[in-house]
């Protein structure tokens, strides 16, 4: 190179620019500066249940590419997208679309499962024979791996939501939607009446920011201990679960709507907080009947 004659041991191995691992997964690249985790390990879940589902078909969709960004910690957000709790209380577009009674939960070793029917006359899946949810119609898959990264499948493609820490009390969220199926898209722009889940994501995006940031808001600006953030959480969802069961319930979670949420929570916390794990690490069926004095 012009310049560096003569440089001592120059060029040597550790100039070279680094290597990153590409992982192709239906045409869709990822890759990991550090990844402390297999992708494959991470994506199988998603193979395993939608084997009939056209990954490779999906195009990115650039007027459908968001970028948000507001003002609380990162895990609120995912903390908030964890539980469908909260739907019919701040989405009442996406609950009109969903059976709500429905909602359930599924947990893999790095990620989970949330799933719902879809009401009457709205946009769903109808997964093929072979499929456990065969004769269903399924509003969405919505995936969450590990710790960042949600993956929603509607009928119309694939959502994909990237979750990015810039401080302690601030996020931005990536949006990047695949089209498979562009008749799916309700009225050419996805949303309306009939839209389904995977409809008018954006309002559904305002409505779960408004949620965490009122949350963080009992946290000073500055890092908070792991235990007091979550808790904080669970407080929110305490004061939901109160106000829908007429304030006669005390456990902080539902058992018939939120026992996924706690079990994750038990899972998830063990990357953020042994301590937190160590206390908390009992059975929902176990806690919330210590809380409730039933036991
Ligand atoms: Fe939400």
């Amino acid at each position: 190179m012009p310049g560096f004659e003569g440089a001592c041991e120059f060029p040597s191995a550790r100039d070279h620019l680094p290597e990153l691992p590409l992982h192709d997964w239906h045409g869709h690249l990822f890759t990991a500066i550090h990844a402390h985790e297999s992708i494959d390990a991470l994506l199988a879940p998603i193979d395993e249940r939608l084997p009939w589902l056209d990954i490779a078909g999906l195009r990115p969709d650039p007027a459908r590419a968001r970028s948000f960004e507001f003002d609380a910690h990162w895990a609120l957000y995912v903390e908030n997208y964890l539980e469908g709790l909260h739907i019919p209380f701040l989405h009442p577009g996406l609950n009109a679309a969903l059976d709500i009674g429905s909602y359930r939960y599924e947990l893999f070793e790095r990620g989970n499962l949330q799933l719902a029917l879809a009401r009457d006359g709205e946009l769903a899946f109808e997964p093929p024979v072979g499929s456990p949810e065969h004769g269903q119609r399924i509003a969405a898959y919505y995936f969450w791996l590990w710790p960042n990264l949600m993956l929603n499948f509607y009928p119309w493609g694939l959502s994909v939501n990237l979750v990015l820490p810039l401080s302690p009390a601030r996020t931005r969220v990536i949006f990047r939607s695949f089209v498979g199926d562009e008749s799916r898209l309700v009225g050419g722009t996805g949303t309306g009446p009939g839209a389904g889940a995977g409809g008018a994501l954006d309002p559904v995006e305002m409505e779960d920011e408004a949620a965490v940031i009122a949350v963080q808001r009992g946290y000073p600006f500055a890092p908070v201990p792991w235990r007091a953030l979550f808790a904080g959480a669970r407080a929110w969802r305490a004061s939901v679960s109160s106000a829908a069961r007429g304030g006669g319930l005390t456990c902080r979670y539902l058992p018939a709507y939120d026992v996924a949420t706690h079990e994750r929570n038990g899972w998830t916390l063990t990357r953020f907080s042994r301590h937190w794990v160590t206390r908390h690490a009992e059975s929902c069926s176990t806690c919330c009947a210590r809380a409730t004095g039933k036991r």
